[in-house]
């Protein structure tokens, strides 16, 4: 593999170059000590400081002063290393600088972003698309990402549910740790490794209402249950850094936050890495009304258990009298620094700080060939019926419209610094290059852009899918309609997109609607007017040529959804693993237009529903079909009864009752009937994608220790409460057979 070349090319040429020494952490604590012993006050708080720059000659001077610790965002190799000259010749420590950068789904290579690539249900996607940011991000001197993001995001109104993993903890986890081991590689100290960074820490996704940047009110059961789990996953996976999250939980900023910084990352979790702020989140605790001004945030800041901070430079004011004024000690600031130097000596950068990899890892081919396969993967077949798709001989033209059609910087999605629209292979591309012997393209916008109002590109575009044999509408959200500071009231496709797709399907041709967003949109007129909609999540540089391969059935679609696609904003927040009620929902819906003029005070079955939406989402999470049929039989348990430290088989069997070959995204979900608290009503506990050729039949088998069956109780603690689960292996969430065991004292 290119990569590998490349890297042992570097390390002939650089024969004092050695990663063996810190491969290990042996040795490392005394080096760590060693450098500590020799550093002053100030340095000390040098360290802790990140910096954006700013004027060339001030970054130096800062540097050679050791007042930086970290830089963000600087891309230019040879900057990089005119730096890291600076402070490895010239400051008196020669402690070298850590540069980061948000690398979040690609550097040059652009991969779906994160909600795409966790609704592959496939880690191997996500490790290679870190794996591959890291090797190209690395190329220009990077070594420290801020991703990845695994903030549990159960509110599609919040512009960031498109950076994170979508909804649910275990499939958070799984993923966030793919992620880690794919930014980090084997060795930390591999030049083409970067440091990851869990974020944000913690509760985020929670922000009230949608609204980016808002207040959460977490409790802190549902913290340990919900939120924790895929923090505590890629700590324990060793992910090197960890960035507190901008929202007050239950009215304490993240950022001084003594109890999930100190006593659960560090007591509970024996965390070693090292914890930035977020972007000036230590200042912004003035603004949250938490602190006074930039002196106490400073102190609350590091007291809390912060070692770095983004940008807003209290750290650097205040830190040195603060610890002469004795409100901050030595020996936290001692701390804070050795979660500093461990990380740079893990990173091999004492070794050799500067640039080491070549520039042509950038858009390689097998970069991008992974990149394709990621949004294959990604890609959600929700609706097709009459068995539109995927196109056979009998479609010889086609209508292609739509505002994502040919839309290359917004297929990117969002955070994205570096890829470059020049890069993009739109589906219009696509499907002229690879299908344009087999298929006439006829491509007529119909409506520019997603937020585009203007109606007069319709008549163009019915015409032309009045000329096809089938139409495929490219509709969406443009890339800047999601990510942070991005929130959105309302779901619906903007512009006039939905008048688009109305009049494509009065003309009665088969229409095949392609969504591509940052999150889940209210898309259910759209399902009703189409014969076929698939869903991705802004696919990437190479979402034209996957998109063209699932059309035509080179590829079968495989993704599901990370997310409950809601029908209505209003049904937010929905998610599948909700609590039960203490009403059980009924068979019927009595929904608004059922209910009779002057009715009587009705409690219309007394179940927890909305009069106009009912109670279901418009799909379930874990949804996405395939161009084949998948069926569940012979549900089977090694046993029924068992003890806490016990272990489960549970098998099932899968048949493919199709034509074709296709891969199953096969899901276990348990519910424990009754807790010493209320239980969610189902909780994913395992999956597997199987590929089965037609007719072929696969036993499943999953094999679930009880241990995961732990949960933080009544009395706080995590454990296994004895009692009844029911256990389901299904193609989603709300489907696939059941059964029931018990686990005893
Ligand atoms: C603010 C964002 O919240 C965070 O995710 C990002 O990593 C930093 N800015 C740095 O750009």
């Amino acid at each position: 593999m290119k990569q590998f070349k490349i890297l042992s090319v570097c390390l002939l040429a650089l024969p004092f170059f050695s990663c063996s020494d810190v491969k290990t952490d042996d040795g490392l604590e005394t080096k760590v000590e060693e450098l500590l012993a020799r550093m002053t006050l100030q340095e000390k708080i040098g360290q802790m400081n990140q910096l954006s720059p700013g004027n060339a000659d001030e970054v130096a001077a800062l540097v050679k002063e050791g007042k930086v610790g970290s830089i963000l965002n600087i891309t230019d190799p040879e900057q990089v290393n005119k730096i890291q000259d600076i402070a490895v010749k010239e400051s008196r420590l020669g402690i070298p600088i850590l540069m980061s950068r948000d690398v979040i789904h690609g550097y040059k290579t652009i991969f779906p972003i994160p909600l795409g690539q966790a609704a592959t249900f496939n880690p191997q996607v996500a490790e290679d698309g870190a794996r591959i940011a890291a090797v190209e991000a690395s190329a220009d001197g990077i070594r420290w990402t801020f991703a990845p993001m695994i903030d549990i995001s159960r509110d599609a109104r919040w512009g960031r549910m498109a950076e994170s993993c979508g909804e649910d903890p275990y499939l958070s986890a799984v993923m966030g740790v793919a992620m880690v081991r794919g930014f980090q590689g084997k060795s930390l100290c591999d030049p083409t490794s970067v440091a990851a960074c869990a974020k944000h820490f913690v509760g985020y996704g929670a922000a009230e209402a949608g609204k980016d940047y808002n207040s959460t009110f977490i409790p802190e059961r549902v913290l340990r249950n919900i939120y924790l789990p895929p923090f505590e996953a890629v700590a324990k996976a060793g992910c090197a850094t960890f960035m507190t999250s901008f929202n007050d939980n239950d009215g304490i900023p993240s950022t001084g936050n003594d109890f999930i910084l100190r006593t659960v990352l560090r007591d509970e979790w024996k965390y070693d890495g090292m914890v930035v702020t977020d972007w000036a989140s230590a200042t912004e605790m003035i603004t949250h009304g938490f602190c006074s001004n930039r002196k106490d945030a400073a102190q609350r800041a590091v007291n809390a258990g912060v070692d770095m901070e983004m940008v807003s430079g209290s750290f650097m004011e205040h830190l040195e009298e603060l610890v002469s004024e004795g409100k901050v000690s030595e020996a936290t600031i001692d701390n804070a620094v050795r979660n500093i130097l461990r990380l740079k000596f893990r990173l091999g950068l004492f070794n050799n700080p500067y640039v080491q990899t070549d520039q042509s890892v950038k858009y390689a081919e097998a970069h991008l060939a992974k990149a394709k396969e990621a949004a294959e993967q990604s890609a959600i077949l929700l609706k097709n019926d009459n068995e539109t798709l995927p196109f056979t001989g009998k479609v010889r033209t086609i209508a292609v419209v739509g505002p994502m059609a040919d839309a290359p910087h917004d297929q990117l999605g969002t955070w994205c610094f570096d890829g470059e629209k020049e890069h993009t292979q739109t589906p219009l591309r696509a499907l002229r290059e690879m299908y344009g012997d087999r298929v006439q393209v006829i491509y007529e916008p119909g409506v520019a852009y997603s937020r585009d109002k203007r109606t007069s590109g319709i008549a163009a575009a019915v015409a032309a899918a009045r000329r096809a044999d089938a139409v495929v509408a490219f509709v969406g959200e443009e890339a800047i309609l999601s990510g942070e500071a991005h929130s959105l009231a309302d779901l619906n496709l903007r512009g006039a997109q939905p008048e688009l797709i109305t009049a494509l399907a009065a003309t009665g041709k088969p229409l095949v609607t392609v969504v591509m967003a940052g999150r889940p949109l209210t898309i259910g007129r759209q399902v009703e007017e189409s014969s076929s909609v698939i869903y991705m999540f802004h696919p990437g540089t190479m979402g034209g040529p996957a998109i063209a391969d699932l059309l035509f059935g080179k590829v079968v679609p495989s993704g599901k959804t990370p997310v409950t696609f809601p029908k209505m904003t209003g049904q937010i927040p929905i998610y599948y693993a909700h609590h039960h009620t203490g009403r059980a929902p009924s068979g019927h819906e009595t929904l608004i237009d059922d209910i009779p003029l002057e009715a009587g005070q009705t409690s219309l079955g007394c179940t927890s529903f909305y009069m106009d939406a009912g109670f279901d989402p418009l799909f379930p999470f874990g949804y996405g079909l395939s161009y084949t049929t998948f069926v569940y039989n012979k549900l089977t348990l090694s046993a029924t009864d068992l003890k806490a430290d016990g272990t489960l088989t549970a098998s099932v069997d899968v048949t493919n009752i199709g034509k074709r070959a296709g891969t199953e995204v096969v899901q276990l979900y348990v519910r424990d009937k009754v807790g010493s608290v209320t239980r969610p009503v189902k909780e994913l506990k395992g999956f597997r994608r199987i590929t089965l050729q037609p007719g072929e039949t696969q036993t499943v088998s999953f094999t679930l220790p009880m241990s995961e069956l732990a949960y933080w109780t009544r009395r706080m603690r995590k454990e296994v409460e004895p009692g009844e689960f029911t256990l389901w292996l299904g193609t989603n969430s709300d489907e696939g057979p059941s059964a029931d065991f018990e686990i005893t004292k």
